[in-house]
This record gives C-alpha cells, sequence and structure tokens, in this order.
C-alpha cells in the first residue's frame, strides 16, 4: 500500500481542510476507543493546537483506494515545551495522540511517525523527548524509559483520620470557583514547574479542563469540578490548591482529586484536612498522586491511607546526551566513561561524565567505556524516579563493578522526581 504521510495544515480554511482535521481527530478518538468527538471537542482541540503550535502528522490512504477519504489510519502529534530536570528547564518534545487504525496495524506506520518525529526534534536541537502512554511496551525500542510514577491513594475521611498531635497546618482554605480561576492555577501550575523535577510545561488544553470549561470524557462543561486553595497565614499569598469532583460510587460519596500541590507542609496537609472534612464524603482518591505524598507520615493512624496502585506515568528518551546529562543533579563526585545504545542513534556514542558538587561536566569521549547501558535504562536512570541500583541489580547497567557502583552513587538523588500532567 503506498500510504500518504502528510501533516495537517491548520491554515487551510476550507471546507475540506475543516473536514480533514475534524477526520483526524476522529481517528485519534477511534484509536483510543472513544465516541465521535463532537464539534466542541474539535473546538477545544484546536485551541490546544493553537496555543501549544501543535504539529499533526497522519498516514492516509492514497486517493482511489478502497476506504480513502479525509480520515487517517495513524496519527501522531507532538508540541515543544520544557522538562524540569532539576537544574534546569530543558526543551522538551512532548509526543502524544499515536494511533492506527486496527486495521493497518503492525505494519511500521507508528515506527515512521515516530521516528520522523525524533529526529525532528534532534534536528532542531531538542535535547529530551517525553510521552505518557497506555501501554508499557511500546516504547522502549524508541529509547523511551519509565521516569516517573503516579501512585493511585485512597484516604479514609471517616472518624479514622486525623493528623497526629501536634501538626497543626498554619494558614487557612478558601473554596474559589474555577471558572474564574485560571489566572491563579496556571500560576500555581508554573511554579510547580520551575521548582519540581520531573514536572513538565502545562499543555495548553489544562485550560479547559481545570475551569472545567469542558470534561474531556464526559463532553461537556465540569459542571461538578470545584476548587480550593490554601493561604499562607494573613492571606499573604495562596500556596496551594485542589481541585476536584464528589462522586458517586456503590452508593457511597468520595472526592476525586483531579489536581492537588502544595507549597510547604502547611498547604499541603491543610489542604488534605480540608479535602477530609468535606462532610457526606467518606473517601478521598487520587489516582496520580505524588509517591513521595507526605501526607501519610502525617496521619495519627497510617491505616487511613492505602495505596491501591502504582502506575508509570512519564516516559522520557534522550536526544543530546551531553546536554540533558548536563543539566541534571549529581548526588556525588566521580569521573567515568559510559557507553550509550540507541536503536535511532540519536543518543549513541561514549561520553566522559565528570561530577563535581552537584553538577556535570558531559562530553564526547574516545576512552573505553568503563559502563554501559541503553537509552531506554538511560531514560529511566534520568529523573532518579527509577532507583539506579535497580538498574544495575538487573543488569540494565553493566561494565566494571566499581564504574557501575559510582554511576549508581552518582545517579542516585534524594528525592522523587513527579509530573502531574498527563498529555
Ligand atoms: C500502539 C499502536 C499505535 C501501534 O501502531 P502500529 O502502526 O501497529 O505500530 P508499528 O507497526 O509501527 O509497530 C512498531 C513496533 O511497535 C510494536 N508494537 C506496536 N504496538 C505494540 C503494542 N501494543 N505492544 C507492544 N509492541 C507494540 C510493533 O510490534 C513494532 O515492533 P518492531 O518494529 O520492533 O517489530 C496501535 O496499536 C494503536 O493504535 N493502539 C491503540 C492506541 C494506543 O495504545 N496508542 C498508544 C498510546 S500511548
Amino acid at each position: 500500500m503506498d500510504y500518504e504521510y502528510a501533516a495537517l495544515d491548520f491554515s487551510d480554511e476550507s471546507e475540506a481542510g475543516r473536514e480533514r482535521r475534524a477526520a483526524w481527530m476522529q481517528a485519534v478518538s477511534q484509536g483510543f476507543h472513544q465516541g465521535r468527538p463532537p464539534q466542541e471537542q474539535v473546538d477545544v482541540w484546536l485551541r490546544h493546537v493553537e496555543a501549544d503550535d501543535v504539529e499533526c502528522r497522519g498516514v492516509w490512504l492514497p486517493e482511489g483506494a478502497f476506504g480513502a477519504g479525509p480520515v487517517p489510519v495513524a496519527t501522531t502529534s507532538w508540541f515543544d515545551k520544557t522538562l524540569n530536570t532539576g537544574r534546569d528547564l530543558l526543551p522538551l518534545r512532548m509526543i502524544t495522540d499515536v494511533t492506527t487504525n486496527p486495521a493497518h496495524r503492525r505494519r511500521g506506520l507508528i515506527r515512521t511517525l515516530m521516528e520522523d518525529c525524533l529526529s525532528d526534534a534532534a534536528a532542531r536541537g531538542i535535547p529530551l523527548a517525553a510521552l505518557t502512554v497506555s501501554e508499557t511496551t511500546i516504547y522502549g525500542r524508541w529509547g523511551f524509559g519509565v521516569a516517573t510514577f503516579g501512585e493511585h491513594v485512597e484516604v479514609d475521611t471517616g472518624p479514622r483520620f486525623g493528623l497526629r498531635p501536634g501538626i497543626e497546618p498554619a494558614g487557612r482554605v478558601e473554596m474559589v470557583d474555577p471558572r474564574d480561576s485560571w489566572p491563579l492555577i496556571s500560576r500555581l501550575l508554573d511554579r510547580h514547574h520551575r521548582e519540581h523535577r520531573g514536572s513538565v510545561a502545562t499543555p495548553g488544553f489544562y485550560e479547559d479542563i481545570y475551569t472545567g470549561r469542558y470534561h474531556w470524557m464526559e463532553r461537556s462543561p465540569d459542571a461538578k469540578l470545584r476548587a480550593a486553595v490554601h493561604l499562607t497565614e494573613e492571606d499573604a499569598e495562596v500556596d496551594g490548591m485542589v481541585l476536584y469532583r464528589v462522586e458517586k460510587e456503590d452508593g457511597k460519596r468520595l472526592a476525586r482529586v483531579v489536581c492537588l500541590l502544595g507549597f510547604g507542609a502547611d498547604a499541603y496537609l491543610g489542604l488534605w484536612r480540608f479535602l477530609a472534612g468535606i462532610d457526606l464524603v467518606e473517601r478521598v482518591v487520587w489516582h496520580a498522586a505524588d509517591p513521595a505524598d507526605p501526607v501519610r507520615w502525617a496521619l495519627a493512624d497510617l491505616g487511613a491511607f492505602k495505596t491501591t496502585a502504582m502506575e508509570d506515568f512519564l516516559w522520557v528518551r534522550l536526544l543530546d546526551v551531553p546536554m540533558a546529562l548536563g543539566a541534571r543533579p549529581w548526588a556525588a563526585d566521580g569521573d567515568l566513561v559510559l557507553e550509550v545504545t540507541d536503536a535511532q542513534g540519536h543518543a549513541s556514542g561514549r561520553y566522559r561524565l565528570l561530577a563535581k558538587d552537584g553538577v556535570a561536566d558531559v562530553s564526547r569521549s574516545d576512552d573505553r567505556a568503563e559502563v554501559a547501558l541503553s537509552a531506554e535504562t538511560l531514560g529511566s536512570l534520568y529523573l532518579g524516579g527509577v532507583p539506579a541500583s535497580g538498574l544495575r541489580d538487573t543488569g540494565r547497567i553493566t561494565g566494571d563493578r566499581a564504574a557501575v557502583d559510582r554511576l549508581v552513587a552518582m545517579a542516585t538523588l534524594p528525592t522523587q522526581p513527579f509530573n502531574l500532567l498527563g498529555f
């Protein structure tokens, strides 16, 4: 089949151009087994395309072939923002909308789109790429390694809930209407991005989701979305927020957290205490919590807090190894030569890593490699969310034992990365 690979043209205002854009969106919905997107959803997506300068690539059947038309048989889109690497905000290629029509699967359509996307990013000097995935077995072959996790937590907010004696968060919580709070919400998201390793800059479509203007799954305004913010003492500053929905499950009410972030223990614990105090609600659930969420350590009864699942979240791929490794913190001083293998070649090569006082100087080297790892493993090592010792102990980092141990000591960071935002 002579497939036609092309990018969507967003400047084409003709009827055919508009139809092709709606058809592209339809292909994505079909790929994720969702209903046909109503025009409103197409409009929400088009706002994001414009705000984030999204590139939408697709594969179409050649004209005249049975089944040919405006709906592509494979899709992939991307946009460029930033990743907090621990010492910097580096340019990041964010990839999404990866689908293939089931009648055309396993013919290499996604391989072509993905490899074109990575080559384009590398040619533009973008050092990192990332995605959030539906299946964990797909992206390692393109050098992506799992890098951050989201924890599913469930907190019993009945009489069992309470903070330990002596823990009394300062400040206060006030509810706000999410519909007119975007300036505040986006400011807090930006601060989170600046301060938290592993976080990505906010994609444009979050404005619709976090203000309740549009619920992607329900395909209507999100009338149930509620928001509360935490204020420091004397209302000097807003230093945290929670977005949540109260839902019914098995006849019992729960508060489902959509987003929770607090800068400092007062904000974080204050917001959790607020959630736990909502009347008629028996549990709080959050399916993308920070695995390092401190609330459990503040509870009088640890049994009120349950982890129900742990999920991979952000997958990271290094395209420019010296730039990326130079922008990450290092926990120990050390000097070693590592060799990266990469099927697509972007990260391939030998590099000297010289770390001192938390900062590494990284350059290409012709010296003998002491340590070897794949691009996928490097992606997992990068943000410090996957234990380097686990990568060593499973044979994913190999080489001279002392050098491997040195890399593990250098790469193991004292805090966990966390990303709030899927895309
Ligand atoms: C995942 C999906 C996009 C793959 O598309 P595709 O066009 O069939 O992929 P390709 O033919 O280009 O396959 C490329 C490689 O990925 C592998 N692969 C594809 N889908 C896979 C899957 N679900 N699990 C494991 N490997 C997979 C192929 O075996 C192939 O491997 P190889 O080249 O090393 O032999 C497609 O199955 C799909 O639309 N799935 C539903 C939506 C989805 O899950 N999207 C991913 C969102 S993160």
